[in-house]
């Protein structure tokens, strides 16, 4: 029988991956290093007793030399994801493992036919961007002098109008932390020596996926799980700048369905892919939604301040996935009500948000723009 080893996959969107794999009769073996602050150093309860699982470190050669034996898939989910200054691990974790798994699918001439790595719409950094009188940029991450005074927008480098936000393709990769770099490398590693090595090879970016199982432990990042948090544990949400963003939420079944895509579709082979949720809402409009599937009243705290390398507005095409014939099924009010009710019933449930917020503060990750209104934050 086929097998796939799935690296992260008890991890949020790598244990979904797991249940689609199992459920096409595919032997599935998971290489997790349960890391913190994701996981309490247990296997979660919902990775399936006929997974094998692998307590290991992708990292690790000789870990990742195991965890390939007679694999035919590789979906390559473990990650090292946050806000936080320490740089290298997002390029040992993300990048250099991904490298590592080429190097021994080459030069142990393992049989592997499939290669799915998880990018990120990271790689974008603040996507396409028009100016009606200029054109269309991809412009830099925002200054420091400009967040510090709450100035969130972007503006054109030519004329300093205001500049619209676009729905950004695959064509420009233009990251800007250290995360979207180290993702930017991990897909270039997979496409290219993919194709070097004749190793069939697909990237998927994803958009901020969302779902049960997406651990709310770690509250460095997502706001479904942040809001969540608070609204379910009675504080009302902290909104970074002034909630205005916009973001492309895609659903955990939507992303599954087109991560396995490739399995049949050779034609996908060699390519990147954005996966998103073809629809934008900003972060007000999300805390909103969070507040009325909880039940309880929104008076979200948008006090000035901010996370020092955020992207201000962000949403992918979908496109080039959907000429694949896949189309995003769930609507963002399902995506909202499936993790609320997954989060709320969870016994750990806490709200991990507000510990994590000091830390960025402390880390000078999340600072205050002169605007601040700290009573509030
Ligand atoms: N969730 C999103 O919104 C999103 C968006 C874009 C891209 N991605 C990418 O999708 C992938 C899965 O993300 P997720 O949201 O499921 O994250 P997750 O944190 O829930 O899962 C990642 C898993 O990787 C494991 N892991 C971390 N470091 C490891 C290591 N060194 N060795 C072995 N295992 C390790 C963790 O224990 C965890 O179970 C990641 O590559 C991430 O960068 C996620």
């Amino acid at each position: 029988m086929a097998r796939a080893l799935v690296t992260g996959g008890a991890g949020f969107i790598g244990s979904h991956l797991v249940d689609g794999l199992i459920a096409r009769g595919i032997d599935v073996r998971i290489l997790d290093l349960l890391t913190p602050p994701v996981h309490d150093g247990r296997v979660p309860d919902y990775v399936p007793a006929d997974a094998e699982f692998v307590r290991g470190d992708v990292r690790d050669p000789e870990c990742m030399r195991q965890a390939l034996r007679d694999v035919r898939y590789v979906f390559h989910m473990a990650a090292y994801q946050d806000y936080l200054p320490d740089f290298s691990t997002f390029f040992t974790t993300n990048a250099a493992s991904t490298a590592l798994l080429y190097e021994l699918i080459v030069s142990e001439r393992r049989n592997v036919e499939l290669v799915v790595v998880a990018s990120s719409q990271a790689v974008y950094g603040e996507g396409r961007h028009r100016c009606g009188s200029d054109g269309d940029f991809y412009p830099g991450p925002r200054s420091e002098e400009q967040l510090e005074q709450g100035e969130w927008n972007h503006t054109c480098p030519r004329c300093g109008g205001r500049l619209e936000a676009l729905w950004t393709g695959e064509a420009v990769m233009n990251p800007h932390n250290p995360y979207g770099l180290s993702k930017r490398d991990q897909d270039e590693i997979a496409v290219k020596l993919g194709a070097r090595y004749k190793i069939p090879s697909v990237s998927f970016r994803y958009s901020i996926v969302q779902g049960p199982r997406q651990s709310f432990r770690n509250a460095y990042s997502g706001a479904l799980r942040n809001f969540t948090v608070q609204l379910g544990s009675g504080v009302q949400p902290l909104i970074y700048e002034d909630g205005e963003q916009q973001r492309d939420y895609v659903g955990i079944r939507d992303v599954a369905r087109a991560t396995l895509l490739p399995l049949d579709r050779a034609a996908m082979h060699g390519g990147s892919f954005n996966v998103g949720g073809d629809r934008s809402v900003s972060v007000l409009e999300l805390a909103e939604l969070v507040a009325r599937v909880v039940g309880v009243g929104c008076e979200p705290r948008v006090t000035g301040l901010y996370r020092v390398g955020d992207t201000r507005h962000i949403r992918s095409d979908v496109s080039r996935l959907k000429a694949q014939g896949w189309l995003p099924e769930e609507s963002l009010g399902d995506v909202v009500r499936g993790y609320v009710a997954w989060a709320l019933a969870h016994p750990d449930f806490h709200n991990a948000a507000a510990g994590a917020q000091e830390r960025m503060k402390e880390l000078g990750v999340l600072r205050a723009a002169a605007t601040v209104d700290s009573s509030r934050a």
